[in-house]
């Protein structure tokens, strides 16, 4: 499949690794607003002057949309018009509508559209969606998830914290990727209630915390917590209670940890995970190593289906990235309003 890039930014760069590292992945070219980020990542590859340039280039199949997300809908909908499969990073676009349109189209045209939620391929997340898949952990229970980075010192760009350009706060940004893998571990959720605060960096209608509780099928209950405020700098972690034991994924450094016991308050037995080549090789060549290495797959399972075939890794769906800002604004609605929001049943 050759794979065009629009857009040349950090994220791009990682991308254009991964799909280096892809079998079955040719780079195919890309575009950028800012022609000296779009050659420096080309390399020998194709520099178009233009997105429907590139989007009407019969030589490229498939795109990756790594632009801010105000322009994820409409460079998505030239693409799936154009006959291209897409991936999108996160967050899908901006507003829900846009997230609606983008699925109509894929719909309509019958192109793949997938969301770039690479946590979802993170080794430790696969052992503890595992550990609830083969049952070790009892009956689940809930879910409860963390993510946090220290805000706007991590920005380069003022736009990451633009609720025109980003759609929200620590929400859309961060917190998109653990409102995504606590629904996901979950096994989807039915309804939201949620409170956010802005009151440290005090941002133009962007909260720098927000908190919320999932409702799932079979009562599973989720929580989550998304910050800007984390002083101690990026991490996540995500953890699964069930009736005999829990399971917990954290990152970085990526760890996995299980208990397990044969009935409530019994014995544990306990197993750790520390991924040690990962982390020396995260050590050697930063976090990049870690992240292009999740793209890959994820490049491979969108492969998989353009081709009509089963993906065999957790790649997310266009659905999947509806879900998450419909639960992100759901937050919103329920800081305001103070009350629960019903979920929309099939998307
Ligand atoms: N999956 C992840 O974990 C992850 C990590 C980082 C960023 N992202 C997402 O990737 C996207 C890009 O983020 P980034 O950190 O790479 O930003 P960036 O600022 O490093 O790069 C964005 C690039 O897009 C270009 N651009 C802007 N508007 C454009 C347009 N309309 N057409 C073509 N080019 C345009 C800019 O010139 C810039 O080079 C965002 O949606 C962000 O949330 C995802």
């Amino acid at each position: 499949m050759r794979i065009g890039l629009i857009g040349a930014g950090s994220i791009a760069n990682l991308r254009r690794r991964a799909i280096d590292n892809t079998s079955d992945a040719i780079f195919a070219g890309v575009f950028d607003l800012d022609p000296a980020k779009a050659n420096a990542l080309a390399g020998d590859a194709r520099v178009y002057d233009s997105a429907d340039a590139l989007l009407s280039d019969p030589e490229i199949d498939a795109v990756t949309i790594c632009t801010p997300p105000d322009s994820h809908e409409d460079i998505a909908i030239t693409a799936l018009n154009a006959g291209k499969h897409v991936i999108v990073e996160k967050p899908m676009a901006n507003t829900l509508e846009g997230c609606r349109r983008m699925i109509e189209k894929s719909r309509e045209t019958n192109r793949i559209l997938t969301i770039g939620f690479n946590h979802r391929y993170f080794p430790a997340i696969k052992e503890l969606k595992a550990a609830i898949a083969s049952g070790a952990i009892g009956r689940l229970s809930y879910v409860r998830g963390f993510t946090g980075h220290t805000g706007l010192s991590e920005f380069k760009s003022p736009w990451m914290y633009s609720k025109d350009v980003m759609g929200g706060g620590t929400l859309f940004d961060n917190g998109i990727h653990l409102i995504d893998l606590v629904q996901y571990i979950m096994g989807g959720a039915t309804s939201v209630y949620g409170q956010t605060t802005s009151a440290i960096w005090q941002l133009d209608r962007v909260e720098d915390n927000a908190f919320a509780i999932l409702t799932g099928k079979n009562n599973v209950i989720g929580t989550l917590h998304s910050s800007w405020t984390e002083w101690k700098g990026y991490h996540f972690c995500v953890e699964a209670y069930g009736d005999r034991g829990m399971a917990r994924a954290y990152y970085a450094p990526m760890q996995f940890s299980l208990i397990t016991m044969e009935k409530p308050g019994g014995r544990p037995i306990r197993k750790r995970n520390f991924y040690l080549p990962s982390i020396l090789r995260e050590k050697l060549y930063g976090w990049e190593y870690t992240a292009a290495k999740t793209l890959s797959e994820e490049i491979a399972d969108f492969i998989s289906l353009a081709n009509g075939q089963q993906p065999v890794g957790p790649i997310a769906h266009a659905e999947d990235g509806y879900r998450s800002i419909e639960i992100s604004n759901s937050i919103y609605h329920a800081n305001e309003n103070k009350c629960s929001v019903q979920l929309t049943q099939s998307i």
